[in-house]
């Protein structure tokens, strides 16, 4: 084993962080490593905070035990269960990804890259987590802490995203064959502690000695990055449609952002235009009591694209020849379990928009 495999895992030993997926040198001795756990806990973590995920994980885990279980769930109590934690193409291939494990794999995950790749929504990076955390196999695991790692310790000056492959190559030298899940998660509690994007801090670091950017005291100048492209801004609309208590939510078509999600209903903004600020439903002008456009809007940031998504809120009175049109995409939901409908961040922020403004009038 690399002297700096050494280190690092005498290091994790007294420092890992303790986290209920993990089996680590902070667990009970009794707890086993629960594939399933590992897989869930990987695919939340995608693009995601440790502590953001943890509540998630802990509820699914209570909710759905193992991959059968999920793999029998209804598709939307999962994506319910999801909101709020973003990017749900991921809890669509949740979904798919259990299905197949039951019905191809007996509800058993298999256990190399190879075969974990061909299921929905593991890729590289996830395969590799999972066959070396959940079964101790030899694989690369590189996430955008463990390059961060990668970078200073050989003060890679490529810059990112070319840097990948270089970086693959010297994390191939120094992943070690045994305890390869150890190390993996050790790179990336370091890189989520000391080895921090701001204020490093070096003198604490128990491969100091060994890395290149600590000596000579540039860590912060690595990862390099390639310039970025500045965010688009889009503009959308959203509705609140009242009547007699209830709001109107619709689930939205599965291939567009934010798919098979409960949301409000809107204009059709998506990641290359705006929206057209018509409300895609018929209204009979004979239906609507109130109705207002609120001056606040809200601000949310995707991967490619920004919007500022503006509110109108109709009050109804009346809604039968409405009631026509809804299909099973449409559900009167009652306004004060708005909690439990599951919207996106994006639309439970509009929400706010209303609750700001009539607080605002009182
Ligand atoms: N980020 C992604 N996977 C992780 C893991 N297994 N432990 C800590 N942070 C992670």
């Amino acid at each position: 084993m690399s002297a700096l495999a050494e280190l690092l895992l005498a290091h994790y030993d007294d420092n890992a962080r303790d986290l209920p997926w993990r089996v680590g040198p902070k667990s009970s001795p009794s707890k086993q490593i629960n594939p399933y756990h590992i897989w869930l806990s990987e695919i939340m973590l995608q693009q995601t905070m440790v502590s953001t995920v943890i509540p998630y994980f802990e509820k699914f885990i209570a909710l759905w035990p193992d991959f059968s279980a999920l793999a029998a769930a209804d598709e939307g109590a999962i994506m319910a269960a999801w909101a709020g934690l973003g990017y749900y193409a991921r809890a669509r291939n949740l979904v798919k990804c259990a299905r197949a494990v039951h019905s191809d794999y007996d509800g058993v995950l298999p256990q190399e890259e190879d075969e974990l790749r061909k299921l929905p929504g593991i890729g590289d990076y996830t395969a590799a987590a999972i066959a070396s955390i959940a079964f101790g196999k030899r694989a690369l695991v590189m996430d955008a802490n463990i390059e961060r790692v990668v970078a200073r310790i050989y003060e890679i000056s490529t810059p990112l995203p070319r840097a990948k492959i270089e970086m693959k190559a010297v994390l191939h030298d120094i992943t070690p064959q045994a305890r390869a899940g150890d190390f993996a998660q050790a790179m990336m509690d370091l890189g989520a502690s000391l080895c921090s994007v701001k204020n490093p801090k070096c003198d604490q670091c128990p491969i100091y000695e060994l890395c290149k950017a600590g000596q000579s005291d540039t860590a912060s100048s690595y990862p390099v990055k390639a310039a970025k492209k500045a965010k688009p801004m889009r503009s959308g609309m959203a509705w609140w449609i009242e009547y007699d208590g209830k709001i109107l939510l619709v689930k939205r078509d599965e291939k567009s952002m934010l798919g098979a999600m409960m949301a409000l209903p809107d204009d059709g903004w998506n990641a290359r235009q705006d929206g057209d600020a018509m409300l895609k439903i018929a209204l009979n002008d004979a239906h609507i009591g109130k109705i207002m456009q609120h001056e606040a809007f809200v601000q949310h940031s995707f991967t490619h694209f920004s919007l500022k998504l503006k509110l109108t809120s109709i009050e109804l009175v009346q809604n039968d020849a409405f009631d026509k049109q809804m299909s099973e995409k449409a559900v009167w939901w009652p306004i004060k379990d708005i909690e439990q409908a599951g919207l996106p961040s994006l639309f439970a922020k509009a929400l706010t928009i209303k609750d700001d403004n009539e607080k605002g009038m009182k």
